[in-house]
């Protein structure tokens, strides 16, 4: 189960600076975030706050709610936010960071993220894409677990 989460005026992507967004809106980014979780056999749980302490509790919460992984598109937040990036360095999961736009082609205040050295690794300017990307990351990053395990711990039946 991987929780994606988006931040401040995440939720207004479609009439937002379209020329740098894109149209799509938030819902339809998030059908789309679930249709392809659905595609790769995973649970995904999409929630959207303009508010910074919500995030902080999503992601605090976010182990002990079940969940395996975190993408965040933290929006602004991520070039400030050191609060963020202590809520993500205090928690267990990795986390994958994604950016719509290709924050380093635009104003330098973007080229920074505050959050990045705590995080797994980053998607970047590649759109919705970068949703699908991290998903299939976690996808591929699961699997691989239950491979390693699999290998620890062989299954009886596999004997039988
Ligand atoms: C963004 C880039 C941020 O700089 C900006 O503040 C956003 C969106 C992106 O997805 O490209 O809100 O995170």
């Amino acid at each position: 189960m991987i929780l994606v989460l988006n931040g401040p005026n995440l939720n207004r992507l479609g009439t937002r600076e379209p020329g740098i967004y894109g149209s799509m809106t938030l819902t339809q980014l998030e059908q789309r975030c679930e249709g392809w979780a659905k595609t790769l056999k995973l649970g995904v749980k999409c929630q959207q706050s303009n508010f910074e302490g919500q995030l902080l509790e999503w992601i605090q919460s976010a182990s002990e709610q079940g969940f395996q992984g975190i993408i965040i598109n933290p929006g602004a937040l991520t070039h400030y936010s050191f609060a963020l990036r202590d809520a993500i360095a205090g928690q267990d999961l990795p986390v994958l960071e994604v950016h719509l736009s290709n924050v380093h082609a635009r104003e330098e205040f973007r080229h920074t993220s505050v959050i990045g050295a705590v995080c797994k690794g980053a998607i970047i300017g590649l759109g919705a894409e970068g949703y699908r990307l991290a998903l299939e990351f976690f996808s591929d990053h699961l699997n691989a677990t239950l491979e390693r395990n699999d290998q620890v711990l062989p299954h009886p039946t596999r004997f039988a």
